[in-house]
């Protein structure tokens, strides 16, 4: 089978391998779509803490089961899937709480085990979630970072009367919108980030105002609004301390990113408004929730897809979605 290997830092190569054969309680996907995520591009390029070399990568996939190992019903053989890429121990300390995302023994599919930029991927039967006829397979790949908004989301608890900021346009900023408005009827979504192409998306994703602080600061630009739930996905380490400072009273943050940069904020500027700090990495059981809002048409992943590409243009691909924020949003493989 051919697939994307990292080899080490800054080598992509596309090999031939041989079929990996699913262990006990694993299915084995062939692959049909698997979307490009920035985490990609940092193990590509050594940014990655987490990965390990030579590595497959890709963890937003879809495919067909082809084969199952022992113990695994064969019944499942044809069955359209996508991987949840979280693998956990399910008897640690997280685990026991509902929260294999954070597993003591956390290995996620594309990161530290081999992932889904090949023609085939093994997975335990239990992240290969049924995915419904109604969700096309060219838009499958797409449920992974839609959990990635379940998950925050679980945590910020929005309500229709929330007056919600989110940080960033991208694909984690794009999904975000889409759930608040879609799945939890928020009134109001507001949205910054730099680019104008990247904010007209937000706006197709259901964005009620839309801000570029590339010039003028986002405190100049609100008038006083005070935001009552607001999620950082841009990540830069300083936006905490101004959502801090713009948030209402009582108001929740949501945190997704993983620079090791200090962030400089105050216990003042936090407990004066009584504000709430969450963060959410990856997804703990989250893939039939997304599935279920795509079926019911709560939330529109193909809002996010700009490009699809072949998996032999992969190196091409990743590049695009790099260098290209301004044209790029989600960037699919198709794998035949
Ligand atoms: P992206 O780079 O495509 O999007 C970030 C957006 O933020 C860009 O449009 C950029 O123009 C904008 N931006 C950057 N600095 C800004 C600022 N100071 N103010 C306003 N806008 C700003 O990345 P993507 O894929 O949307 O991911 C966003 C972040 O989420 C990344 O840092 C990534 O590491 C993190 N992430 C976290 C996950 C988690 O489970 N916690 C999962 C996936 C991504
Ligand atoms: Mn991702
Ligand atoms: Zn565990």
């Amino acid at each position: 089978m051919k697939s994307v290997v990292i080899e080490q830092p800054g080598e992509l190569r596309i090999q031939t391998r041989p079929l990996p054969e699913p262990a006990s309680g694993e299915v084995r996907v062939k692959v049909r779509y698997a979307s490009i995520c920035g985490s990609d591009v940092h193990i590509w390029h050594g940014h990655n803490p987490f990965a390990r070399y030579p590595r497959v990568i890709g963890h937003e996939f879809f495919g067909v089961i082809d084969a199952v190992g022992a113990g695994v019903d064969a019944g499942r053989i044809g069955e359209r899937v996508a991987v949840d890429p979280v693998v956990s121990c399910g008897h640690c300390y997280p685990c026991s709480v509902g929260r294999p995302n954070v597993c003591r023994e956390l290995q996620v599919i594309g990161v530290h085990r081999d992932g889904g930029f090949s023609e085939y991927a093994v997975a335990p039967a239990s992240n290969a979630y049924r995915v419904p006829d109604s969700i096309p397979d060219k838009l499958a790949s797409l449920i992974e970072p839609f959990t990635i908004a379940a998950n925050i989301t679980a945590f910020l608890q929005p309500a229709a009367q929330d007056v919600a900021l989110i940080y960033g346009a991208g694909p984690m900023g794009l999904t975000a919108i889409q759930v608040l408005k879609g799945v939890y009827g928020v009134r109001q979504v507001l949205v910054v980030d730099r680019l104008p192409e990247r904010l007209a998306l937000a706006q197709q994703s259901g964005a009620d105002a839309v801000f570029n602080n590339s010039e003028v600061p986002l405190a100049a630009q609100l008038e006083g609004v005070q935001p009552t739930l607001i999620i950082d996905a841009a990540c830069h380490p300083a936006i905490l301390a101004e959502a801090a400072a713009l948030a209402s009273p009582a108001a929740r943050i949501g945190l997704l990113g993983f620079s090791a940069e200090p962030c400089t904020v105050t216990q003042q500027s936090l407990t004066s408004k009584e504000l709430s700090l969450f963060t959410s990495r990856l997804n703990s059981h989250r893939f039939s929730q997304v599935i279920d809002w795509i079926e019911r048409g709560a939330i529109q992943p193909e809002k996010l897809v700009t490009h699809y590409f072949p998996l032999a243009q992969v190196e091409q691909a990743m590049t695009l979605f790099e260098k290209d924020p301004r044209t790029c949003c989600k960037v699919i493989l198709s794998i035949e």
